[in-house]
């Protein structure tokens, strides 16, 4: 069965619930802090194997109880987790999010680990097969980040990219992408930058999203609690669909129905 790998960051997500977000210099009252595992590399591959996807997962954590937790969490997903590097010195990535009163948020990411992902932690790749995926978002250093498409491609594999948070990277990788995923924001930070994509996805919130001529509707939510990590489920399904064969409009309706769901629980990760 072809597999998902995952190259990317792992976080311990520290959430408070605020009316609204605070103004540069301001002092809000927010809510009691809840704390849950997400980071968006383990946020994909969480929803890979949710949508029935064998994942392999390469990142880095702490030598810290958050670290340790994590690896279990992911083992206890059915995620191959062997690709996760325990790091002395450093402590796991964190975030910090507010979640405002229309389930909208704002983070900061304290990459900790994540920014110790080496090229030397890519080898799990080498056995990549052509029909397998790799799944990238951008939390980790980009050199490796770039470095994991290559190789994924010299060995036939698919290489999909989420550009979340955006950052440049070569022409050559965006090039061989299919596709490149970009939400609104990242999509008009990728036209600035120049850079044209031959296969890009874009996701539009309750707009849907598009992939070249293949448009999907966005599921119908009733409730909206917490946007955070949508954008993730929708990438871990996407990819997992692709991984399981899937023509691209069924990918895109399986992720899309993914990312519906993903908005009506607090935290990045289901439960
Ligand atoms: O996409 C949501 C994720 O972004 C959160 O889980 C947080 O850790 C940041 O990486």
């Amino acid at each position: 069965m072809p597999r998902v790998y995952v190259v990317g960051s792992l976080n311990i997500d520290s959430v408070v619930e605020v009316e609204r977000h605070p103004l540069p210099g301001e002092t809000l009252m927010g809510g009691d802090v809840a704390t849950f595992f997400g980071g968006k590399g383990a946020n994909q591959a969480v929803a890979a194997a949710a949508a029935g996807a064998e994942v392999f997962f390469i990142g880095r954590v702490g030598d810290d109880s958050g670290g340790h937790d994590y690896i279990a969490r992911l083992t206890e997903r059915g995620i191959d987790a062997a690709g996760v590097t325990v790091t002395t010195g450093s402590t796991t990535g964190h975030a910090m999010i507010a979640l405002d009163a229309r389930a909208e948020n704002t983070i900061i990411v304290s990459p900790g680990a994540n920014a110790r992902l080496a090229l030397a932690d890519l080898g799990p790749l080498e056995a990549m097969q052509p029909g397998d995926v790799l799944l990238a978002p951008l939390e980790s250093g980009l050199d490796v980040i770039a470095e994991a498409a290559r190789i994924a491609r010299s060995r036939g594999a698919r290489v999909v990219l989420n550009l979340a948070p955006f950052a440049e990277l070569p022409a050559e990788v965006l090039a061989f992408a299919d596709p490149v995923v970009v939400n609104e924001h990242e999509a008009q930070q990728l036209e600035q930058s120049g850079a044209t994509p031959p296969s890009l996805l874009v996701t539009l919130g309750a707009a849907g999203s598009s992939w070249g001529s293949i448009e999907v509707q966005a599921a119908r939510v009733e409730h909206v609690v917490d946007t955070t990590g949508a954008g993730d489920s929708y990438c871990g399904t996407l990819a997992a669909g692709l991984a399981a064969g899937m023509d691209a409009h069924a990918a895109m309706q399986a992720a899309s129905d993914a990312a519906g769901r993903a908005v009506s629980w607090v935290g990045a990760q289901q439960d």
